[in-house]
This record gives C-alpha cells, sequence and structure tokens, in this order.
C-alpha cells in the first residue's frame, strides 16, 4: 500500500508556476526564466537541469512573444520530472518539421534587429527536454509540451521505451 503511495507521489505537482505573456512583452521571457530558475535552485535540483529548463521557459515564451499573439508559459514541478507547457493564441505553425530544423527562421525584421531570429529556439530547446512535443493548427495556436526527468534512470528509461510496451 505505501509503495502504491509513493508511486502516486511522483506525479504530484509540488510546485506549479503560471507566467502570462501578452502581446509584445519582450521582458517577461526573461523574468519568467530567472524566477523558474530560482525556484528550482531552492528545490535543490542540479544545476545542469535547473539551466536546460530555464533556456526552454526562455525560449518558449520568446516565440510566443515574437510569433503569436499571447498565451500562457507554465512549469510544472513533480518529485520525478518537471514539464513545461506552452500554449498561445497566433497562427500556428504550418510544417513543424521545418520549425524544428537549425536555422529555419520567419521572425519578422523588427525581432531580427534585437537579435532574435537565429531559428535555433526549438532545436535547443528539443536538446534540453528528454520529450518535446508541439501541437499546433494553423490560424488558432500552438501548444508545446517538453518534459524533463530529474533522475538519469528514468531518462534512459524513455530512450529505451520499446522495453516497456
Ligand atoms: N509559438 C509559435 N507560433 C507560431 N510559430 C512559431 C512558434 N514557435 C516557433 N514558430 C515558428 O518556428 C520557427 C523556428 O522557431 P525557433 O524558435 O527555432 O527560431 P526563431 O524563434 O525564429 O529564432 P530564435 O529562437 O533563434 O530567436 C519560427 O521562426 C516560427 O516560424
Ligand atoms: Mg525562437
Amino acid at each position: 500500500m505505501s509503495e502504491m503511495n509513493e508511486t502516486e507521489n511522483i506525479h504530484k505537482p509540488r510546485l506549479t508556476m503560471h507566467f502570462k505573456v501578452e502581446e509584445e512583452d519582450f521582458i517577461i521571457a526573461g523574468e519568467a526564466a530567472s524566477k523558474t530558475k530560482k525556484a528550482l535552485q531552492q528545490l535543490g535540483l542540479k544545476q545542469e537541469i535547473v539551466k536546460n529548463i530555464a533556456i526552454i521557459v526562455y525560449e518558449a515564451a520568446m516565440n510566443i512573444v515574437i510569433h503569436a499573439n499571447y498565451g500562457e508559459v507554465q512549469v510544472i514541478i513533480v518529485p520525478a520530472y518537471v514539464t513545461v507547457i506552452a500554449q498561445d493564441k497566433g497562427g500556428g505553425i504550418p510544417d513543424v518539421d521545418l520549425a524544428m530544423q537549425e536555422g529555419y527562421s520567419t521572425a519578422p525584421i523588427e525581432a531580427q534587429e534585437m537579435g532574435f531570429g537565429a531559428g535555433m529556439g526549438l532545436p535547443n530547446m528539443k536538446k534540453c527536454s528528454d520529450i518535446m512535443h508541439i501541437e499546433t493548427q494553423v490560424g488558432v495556436g500552438t501548444t508545446l509540451k517538453a518534459t524533463i526527468y530529474l533522475h538519469q534512470s528514468d531518462a534512459k528509461q524513455v530512450e529505451t521505451g520499446a522495453m516497456y510496451v
């Protein structure tokens, strides 16, 4: 019975953070990333994991500001993993495989002048995650979900997922 409880507990959020991303808000991504970093550090997570999650939060929020209208980024921390969910209302992504390629960008000129638009956000987020998934509808919006396992053994289970089917 106590084992059951432990299994349930690893999926139970111990901290959830929400960041609203409004139109043209170029400040929020940095703020969200630094608040996330602080909270994760306080929970005693490994520096490497904290850094990866902060990058995901920053890039996800920035993509909403630059490529969508508005949305929110949530960081859900459970004992076994951290999930970052970025949801927006916007134009959506017509070709996700293309968008995932390094160097592909449709960032407008104003964003490029501010130093964005290298086309590296999504590929970097994928590198920083154990699992990353994008659901998107053209003309409606995009939901991106990234999961980072907090224990190396879990990350390996994902890579060898077929063994657990
Ligand atoms: N939330 C989103 N809504 C609509 N399109 C998006 C969204 N996120 C990404 N895209 C599309 O995917 C492309 C690649 O995104 P990515 O984050 O890799 O690069 P970028 O934002 O253009 O540049 P960088 O992140 O390097 O500043 C974007 O240029 C855009 O066309
Ligand atoms: Mg980007």
